[in-house]
């Protein structure tokens, strides 16, 4: 099968730092599913992937995470899917990637590929919404089916690949959505997918949010640099609030800040569950089975914004060099 990889590191800008491969296809066991890709979602995770993996001169690192395509075969402990079933999923950071024909993953890790969407529409989705949604309603605790009316929500980052699933999600779940953007086209984004309002996270976020009639917020959700962004939170969480990070912090953040309003801080990583083969490893089949239906009901949007096409290591190479100028306002997807 044809994939698309690595064997040595080299810079983005070089023409030669992502290659074809011929590889053998993989054959599935136990709970896994081999897919024949259709198209993949690019995500900041593939530029991690890409500076960290050392690659082996006989064995090309492939990238890729987000997938939609269709069960080719199946190992013999699956029950979810059978061949045929149009899939989409996010994959696991410990497995090889999906910028392949084919790809192995564990079925308890997939959902149902939304009908009424594009095969680019839908392959923007998965990681983004898993992330979403495990952060808002598994890390923040916010019961998407009880009254969340009058609670606020700050959402750093606002239009990003998670930014924009975050809003819409928590737009459904009821809440007031205050979301972070820098320019025009962002701000209009933003709030066409879901934000009540806006503030600038080029400027103190204090002030802006305190304007709108905010002392403090209930929840808020960091999407870009938390220790950019640490002293605004300490500030901003309402006493008893929620704080859930998906990013990480260069420099070592005191939590002691935290104390006096006894708010709680909680991580997000999108690949803990498949990582560590934990017990809830099922849970990202129902969540993405549950996001498949709003998509199709129209309750979410795909936030696709770029296609690429055809499937060539030159493709993936300007996706993944888009992606790297943090500046993506919704999502870039390769198409086959
Ligand atoms: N833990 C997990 O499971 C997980 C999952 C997915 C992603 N991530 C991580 O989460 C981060 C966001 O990923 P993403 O795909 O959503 O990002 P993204 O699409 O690359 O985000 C781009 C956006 O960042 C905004 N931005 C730039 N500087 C900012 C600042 N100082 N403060 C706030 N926003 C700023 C830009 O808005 P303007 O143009 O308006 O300035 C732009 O729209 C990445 O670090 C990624 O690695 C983690």
């Amino acid at each position: 099968m044809y994939a698309i990889g690595y064997t040595q590191h080299r810079p983005l800008n070089d023409p030669d730092s992502l290659q074809g491969f011929d590889l053998p296809k993989p054959q599935p066991t136990g709970h896994d599913l081999r897919v024949r890709v259709n198209a993949v979602s690019v995500n900041p995770v593939d530029l991690v992937g890409f500076q960290r993996d050392a690659p082996a001169p006989d064995q090309p690192a492939i990238l890729g995470w987000d997938a939609v395509g269709v069960v080719d075969a199946i190992g013999p402990a699956v029950t979810l899917f059978a061949p045929g079933d149009a899939v989409f999923y996010a994959g696991d950071f410990s497995r090889s990637g999906s910028d392949a024909d084919y790809q192995l993953v564990d079925e308890r890790i997939v959902g149902p590929a939304p009908q009424k969407l594009s095969v680019a529409q839908a392959a923007a989705m998965p990681l983004t919404s898993l992330t979403a949604w495990e952060a808002l309603f598994e890390q923040l605790g916010i019961d998407p089916h009880a009254n969340n009316q009058g609670k606020t929500l700050l959402v750093i980052n606002g239009a990003g690949g998670v930014g924009s699933v975050a809003t819409q999600l928590a737009h459904w779940a009821g809440l007031t959505v205050i979301a972070t953007a820098s320019r025009p086209e962002t701000i209009a984004w933003t709030r066409a997918h879901g934000a009540d309002t806006t503030v600038n996270h080029r400027q103190d976020l204090v002030p802006q949010v305190r304007a709108l009639g905010h002392q403090y917020v209930d929840y808020i959700l960091e999407l870009s640099n938390l220790n950019q962004h640490w002293s605004e939170i300490v500030d901003l969480i309402k006493p008893s609030g929620k704080i859930v990070s998906i990013t990480g912090s260069e420099v070592p953040l005191d939590l002691r800040a935290l104390k006096q309003k006894r708010a709680t801080f909680a991580w997000e990583w999108m690949f803990t569950k498949a990582w560590f083969h934990t017990d809830d490893l099922q849970t990202q089949h129902a969540a993405l089975t549950t996001i498949s239906h709003l998509l199709d009901q129209g309750v979410l949007q795909s936030t696709l914004t770029k296609t690429f096409q055809p499937f060539t290591a030159e493709q993936v190479r300007a996706a993944l060099q888009l992606v790297a100028t943090h500046k993506m306002m919704g999502k870039a997807v390769i198409q086959r």
